[in-house]
């Protein structure tokens, strides 16, 4: 698991894995590239192991090593390529909204929900998809949609897209670590 974000994938993750909807599975270790990262307090309060490493090929490949499959949560940078080829198919990012729109460099956030609502979008939602070394390029494995109402702020439309994320997110996992 590498995360910077606030820790609400992350978390639903963790749950997930424990309540057996992603069979099989648990988070081993949270990794974050650095201290501030709330993501990590929520991983201890919750008993899972913490890394701090920079994102580099070396400390990452080390704290991960004992891992199946990593998953992206909040992490606004790419990976090094020696540690995708190390996880073939097996690293994973949910972006908050449809891809291919509204994705790419820069687009993370409130700026995609604002860039949605700004578009007049009448449908948005999230997008697990596997990690390559574009910004939200990688093969989609699963989106869910939701409605975006004219009266909507951005601030509605991400609380929206995050219950789906909450749900998209160990479904996605699941299925990669069942071999679909
Ligand atoms: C989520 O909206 C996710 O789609 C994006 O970053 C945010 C992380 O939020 N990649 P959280 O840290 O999981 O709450």
């Amino acid at each position: 698991m590498g995360a910077k974000g606030r820790g609400s994938n992350m978390r639903s993750l963790i749950v997930a894995c424990r309540r057996g909807v992603v069979p099989n599975a648990e988070i081993a270790v949270v990794v974050a590239p650095s201290e501030a990262a709330p993501a990590l307090e929520v991983a201890r309060a919750m008993g899972v192991a913490t890394q701090v490493a920079p994102n580099e090929a070396g400390p990452l490949l080390r704290s991960f090593a004992d891992c199946e499959a990593i998953c992206l949560a909040g992490f606004l940078r790419l990976l090094p390529a020696e540690v995708l080829a190390a996880f073939p198919d097996r690293v994973l990012n949910i972006h908050p909204a449809l891809l291919p729109k509204f994705g790419g460099k820069g687009m993370y956030g409130m700026h995609v929900h604002a860039a949605v609502v700004a578009a007049g979008e009448r449908e948005s939602g999230c997008t697990v998809h596997l990690v390559n070394e574009q910004y939200d390029e990688g093969r989609i494995l699963l989106q869910m949609r939701c409605r975006v109402y004219p009266s909507d702020s951005a601030e509605d439309v991400a609380a929206r897209v995050l219950k789906l994320e909450h749900i998209a997110y160990p479904a996605a996992l699941a299925g990669v670590l069942d071999g679909g």
